[in-house]
């Protein structure tokens, strides 16, 4: 797509209507609202599936790279949670087109890195793991724990470790 075209497209909904007009998705509602920018559940052929729309370049990189890695890994759930398959993405839109999966989930890679964290990434406080598991619960932080050692194995490294991210 043109730079000059992409300037006017700075806005989240202004690049879902131009993704779901190229794709012949149809736009149902908004699903979640989060840092990195906008989730919607769309229609395509008959299903429903969603699209994220980041804000910005550094996280949708992030997660369109690890649904790659996910994708040639194969994987589909981890420890019985569902993984979203990556359907499509666009660079030009930072878009991703993700299917739609139901509880117990394992998504939301805008902060999850690849293989080693960036150089000067700050340190866990001390206190992190007492934090999530009092966010958690014992038990399902005992879940969510074997989810992050298990995307460890395929070079995820998920930095943000939520019960909305990891629903166990
Ligand atoms: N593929 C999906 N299937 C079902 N629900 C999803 C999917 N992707 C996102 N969601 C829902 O939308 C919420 C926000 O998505 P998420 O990727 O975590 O965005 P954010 O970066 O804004 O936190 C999730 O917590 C989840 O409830
Ligand atoms: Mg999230």
């Amino acid at each position: 797509m043109g730079e000059r075209l992409l300037r006017y497209m700075d806005d989240i909904e202004d690049r879902l209507i131009a993704f779901a007009g190229a794709n012949n998705l149809q736009i149902v509602r908004q699903i979640g609202f989060g840092i990195h920018g906008r989730v919607f559940m769309i229609i395509a052929r008959h299903s429903a599936s969603v699209v994220k729309v980041f804000e910005e370049e550094d996280p949708y990189k992030r997660e369109r790279d690890v649904y790659l890695r996910l994708q040639e890994k194969g994987v589909e759930q981890i420890v019985g949670c569902h993984v979203p398959d990556l359907l499509s993405f666009s660079d030009d839109l930072r878009v991703v087109h993700i299917s739609l999966v139901s509880r117990p989930f394992c998504l939301d890679f805008a902060a999850a890195y690849l293989d080693a964290l960036p150089i000067g990434f700050p340190p866990m406080e001390s206190d992190w793991e007492a934090e999530k598991l009092k966010e958690f619960g014992t038990e399902d932080w005992l879940k969510a724990s074997l989810v992050l050692d298990r995307l460890k194995s395929f070079g995820i490294i998920q930095t943000d470790v939520s019960p909305t991210n990891i629903s166990v």
